[in-house]
Order: structure tokens, then C-alpha cells, then sequence
């Protein structure tokens, strides 16, 4: 790339950079992320028109019939997506770019003839090829999962010894490969012992724990991107590379604050492994009566409150509730009723699962509160009404220590003066254990889908 055409490209990737990071700033606030969104977008345009003019890019039809083929197979299906199967969705589209790092590595060193002794080449080359095989085959497994392709779990017994046999046979193939030898099987070999390992690695995983591991797998794909910059002196796939990486890391880390649980247990297989499962004996004598109650109830009981407290949960992600959910608020604030969310940063299934549906159901940002602004608000709550929410307002997690969830920061529900909880029976949530305060004295269920009952309240409620 040199001349004026070099410069001129260097350029426009400077203008893609400075869009990414105003783009990602936009990420920070629910009011400008969307037009965060489209901004990196544009980033991105720019950096991929700007690759094209690279003179050692490539073969044009080829290029094209790759942009037709990914525009037709990739617009409709994001578009058609519903909100629920986004972490499947995610994993996906990340593991085609992990798979498209790993490809360009077998490319290159085809390319060089097979000879990456030059270590400032081969290393890079070698480590975009291992962790981009490892993230597209690791990203497929997570899909299959989500998506109920695959159920279950499944461990291997000393699996962490075989994965680190796969890694060190991944290793030695790269190793032999920087030492001079030329043979293309090792490279593939090299592809395949990293494949069997992404694999083997997120196999014995829990479905519910895979958001967990698919914002690992993005760290990684970030990682391999910038690898296989470096090793093709691209600026822009070191640049976006490791934002992706930095970004994925801070979210995986985030993610498993939230929950409580360190990566290594997440990523090693814990009790996401028994998600979906029936409930299972919570804290000794907890147990006690359940109270159930009625729409007409629910609705008369808020329609006398001053202040109601609204705690979505996976459920209401499940029901596709959150209109109806808007629809009560509105019936609420007619009666001069102060309405405010509770969101638990992991409550659902991926970041930022429950203010996603509430904005789309156009529930105004500033009655979303997070979890440290409301919980010194549920103490003077008449009601705090759960919706399809469990294990983020499990009080297990403060009270029991030898709970799984123990140590997990919950919304303190049961500090309100009265609970309403919608689920459709007494299952546990993702972490497959009873919540003690469906036994409380202060709490009524009121079972049945969560989009359902919310509507059946709104009726009630104006009827009233
Ligand atoms: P959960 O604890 O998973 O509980 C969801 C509840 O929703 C279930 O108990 C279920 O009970 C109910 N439900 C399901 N479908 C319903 C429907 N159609 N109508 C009404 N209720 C329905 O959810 P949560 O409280 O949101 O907690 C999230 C959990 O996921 C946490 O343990 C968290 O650590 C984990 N997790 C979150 C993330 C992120 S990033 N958000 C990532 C990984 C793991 P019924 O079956 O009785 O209806």
C-alpha cells in the first residue's frame, strides 16, 4: 500500500477509529445507543471500503459474491431474530469472524509458501489460527446449545487433562512450524487440535452459563483479529481486534461480578449445568405455605399503593410481556401511583436483557433503576411486583452460605411491604434452587405466563 492511495487509506482509518470510539461512548447511555450503534457502523463501513483499496486484497468478484452471499444469509436473520434468541445470535456472528481469523491465518500461510519462520509473522499468525479455531468451534457448540440443538451437558472424565493435551498439541504444531518445517498438514492439524478443544471446552458447559462463555469466546475472536493484524500489518484488524478484545474481557468479568462466580468456575462447568431443572431443597425449614392470589387482587392491592416497584426477570424476556407491562404502568400513573423497574445487571440472559425489552416497549429510561439506586427504595414499596424474576431476588444469596448464589448482590424484595410474584409454577430459575421468599409471609403468586396475568391486571385494573 503505498502513495498517495496508502495515505489516503491510512486516513480513512483513522476516521474509522475515531468513529468507534465516539460509537462505543454512545453504548454508555440507553438514550444514544442506538445512534451509538450506527455510528461504529459507519466506522466499520469505512474501514472495510478502505481495506478494499489494498492493493494486495484480493480477487474483486470473489470479495463481492463473499459481501452478496453475507448480506443475503446475514440482514434477514438479524432482522428476523426475536429478542430471546439474541445470545444465540451472538455467539453465531461471533463465531464466523473467530472462523474468518482462522482462515485468513491457512491463507497466509499458503501465501508465504509455508515458510513463518520470521517470528514477527509466524507467532502472530500461529496464535490467530489456534484461539480463531478454538472461537469459531467453541461459538458453534455454544449456538447448538442455546438453540436446544444440543441438551445437556456433557463431561468428559479428566477433561481439563485432554484439553490441555489438545492445547499442547496445538502448540507443538506451531512450534514445529516457526522452526522452519513447511508442511501444510501441520497447519491443519494445528486447526484441528485447536477445533476439538473449543469443542471439548464448552461442551460440559451449562446452556444458562453461556453468555457468560460467549463474551469469553468474543475476547478471544477480538484477540485473534489483532493477531492476524499484526501478522498482515492491517491497522484496522489490530485496532477493531482489540477493542473487541478489551471489550469482551470487561463484559466477561462483569458478568461473573454479577453473578458471583469467578470465569474459571463458569468456564470449568458449575451449576448453570442445572438450569431448567425442578427446584431443589433450598435453606433447611424455609419451606412453608405459598399464597396464591388473583388478578382482581394484584390489581386492587396496587391500585391502593402510592408506590409500586416493577422486577422484570427471564420469565418476562420468555413471555414477551413487556407491553402489557407498559400498558399497566400507564394504568398506574392515572392513579398518581409512582412506578419505578429494578434491574438486576443479570437478570435474563445476556447484559442489559431487561432495559433492551423495556425500551422497546417504550417504558421511559429514567423509571429504570439499577440495583444500588433501588434497593434503599424497597424498604417505603407497597408492592414490589415480580415478574417472571427469581434468582435476583433469591434472599438465599445473602442469608445462606452454603447457597450456590451465596454472595450474589440481589434486589432486596422482601424488605418491601408486599410481594406479588407472576411465574407460571414453583420452578427454580437458572441456578436451580428454591427461593425462600415465594414461602414468605408478606408474598402472593400469582401463577400463570407472565404476559397473561400482567394483561389480566390491566383489565382489572380498568375496571376498577
Ligand atoms: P431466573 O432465575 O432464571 O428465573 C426466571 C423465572 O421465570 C423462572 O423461575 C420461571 O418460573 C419464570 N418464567 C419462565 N417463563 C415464564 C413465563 N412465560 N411467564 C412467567 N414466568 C416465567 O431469572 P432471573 O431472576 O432473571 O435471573 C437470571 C439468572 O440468569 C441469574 O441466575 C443469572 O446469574 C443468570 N444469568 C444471567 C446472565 C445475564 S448476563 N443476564 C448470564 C448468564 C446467567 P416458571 O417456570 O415457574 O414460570
Amino acid at each position: 500500500m503505498e502513495g498517495i492511495t496508502g495515505d489516503l487509506v491510512r486516513i480513512a482509518y483513522l476516521v474509522a477509529f475515531a468513529l468507534f470510539i465516539v460509537g462505543m461512548a454512545g453504548l454508555t447511555s440507553p438514550t444514544r445507543a442506538v445512534r451509538g450503534n450506527r455510528i461504529a457502523a459507519v466506522g466499520m463501513a469505512i474501514a472495510v471500503v478502505a481495506t478494499l483499496f489494498d492493493q494486495g486484497v484480493g480477487d474483486y468478484a470473489l470479495i463481492a459474491l463473499g459481501i452478496v452471499i453475507g448480506t443475503v444469509v446475514g440482514v434477514p436473520a438479524a432482522r428476523r431474530v426475536q429478542m430471546t434468541a439474541m445470545p444465540q445470535m451472538v455467539a453465531l456472528f461471533n463465531g464466523v469472524g473467530g472462523g474468518a481469523i482462522a482462515l485468513i491465518a491457512w491463507a497466509e500461510f499458503r501465501r508465504s509458501g509455508g515458510d513463518i519462520t520470521n517470528l514477527e509473522i509466524g507467532v502472530p499468525l500461529v496464535f490467530a489460527a489456534i484461539i480463531g479455531s478454538i472461537s469459531f468451534w467453541g461459538s458453534n457448540i455454544a449456538f447448538a446449545k442455546l438453540q436446544g440443538l444440543i441438551s445437556g451437558t456433557l463431561k468428559i472424565p479428566g477433561g481439563l487433562f485432554v484439553n490441555i493435551g489438545l492445547m499442547a498439541a496445538a502448540l507443538a504444531c506451531g512450534v514445529a512450524l516457526l522452526a522452519g518445517s513447511d508442511s501444510e498438514l501441520l497447519f491443519i492439524l494445528l486447526l484441528v487440535f485447536a477445533a476439538i478443544l473449543g469443542t471439548l471446552a464448552v461442551l460440559p458447559i451449562g446452556g444458562a452459563d453461556m453468555p457468560v462463555v460467549i463474551s469469553t469466546l468474543n475476547a478471544f475472536t477480538g484477540l485473534s483479529a489483532a493477531a492476524a493484524g499484526v501478522a498482515l500489518d492491517n491497522v484496522a484488524l489490530i485496532v477493531a481486534g482489540m477493542i473487541v478484545g478489551a471489550s469482551g474481557t470487561i463484559l466477561t468479568n462483569q458478568m461473573a461480578k454479577a453473578m458471583n462466580r469467578s470465569i474459571g468456575s463458569v468456564l470449568l462447568g458449575g451449576f448453570g449445568g442445572q438450569a431448567g431443572g425442578g427446584a431443589q431443597a433450598g435453606a433447611e425449614g424455609e419451606q412453608g405455605t405459598v399464597r396464591s392470589t388473583s388478578a382482581a387482587d394484584a390489581a386492587i392491592q396496587m391500585a391502593y399503593a402510592s408506590q409500586v416497584v416493577v422486577v422484570p426477570g427471564y420469565g418476562m424476556a420468555v413471555a414477551q410481556a413487556q407491553h402489557a407491562v407498559r400498558e399497566m404502568t400507564k394504568e398506574l400513573e392515572k392513579r398518581q401511583i409512582e412506578v419505578k423497574f429494578a434491574i438486576h445487571p443479570v437478570a435474563g440472559r445476556m447484559p442489559g436483557h431487561m432495559n433492551v425489552l423495556l425500551a422497546e416497549a417504550d417504558v421511559p429510561y429514567d423509571q429504570l433503576k439499577e440495583m444500588d439506586e433501588i434497593n434503599g427504595e424497597f424498604p417505603r414499596t407497597d408492592v414490589s411486583l415480580v415478574i417472571g424474576a427469581n434468582d435476583v431476588i433469591n434472599p438465599d444469596a445473602r442469608n445462606v452460605p452454603d447457597s450456590p448464589i451465596y454472595g450474589m448482590p440481589i434486589l432486596n424484595v422482601d424488605e418491601s411491604s408486599s410481594i406479588i410474584v407472576l411465574k407460571r409454577s414453583m420452578s427454580s430459575g437458572f441456578a436451580g434452587i428454591e427461593n425462600p421468599l415465594f414461602f414468605n409471609d408478606k408474598t402472593q403468586m400469582l401463577f400463570g405466563d407472565a404476559k397473561g396475568s400482567v394483561g389480566e391486571i390491566v383489565s382489572e385494573l380498568q375496571s376498577l
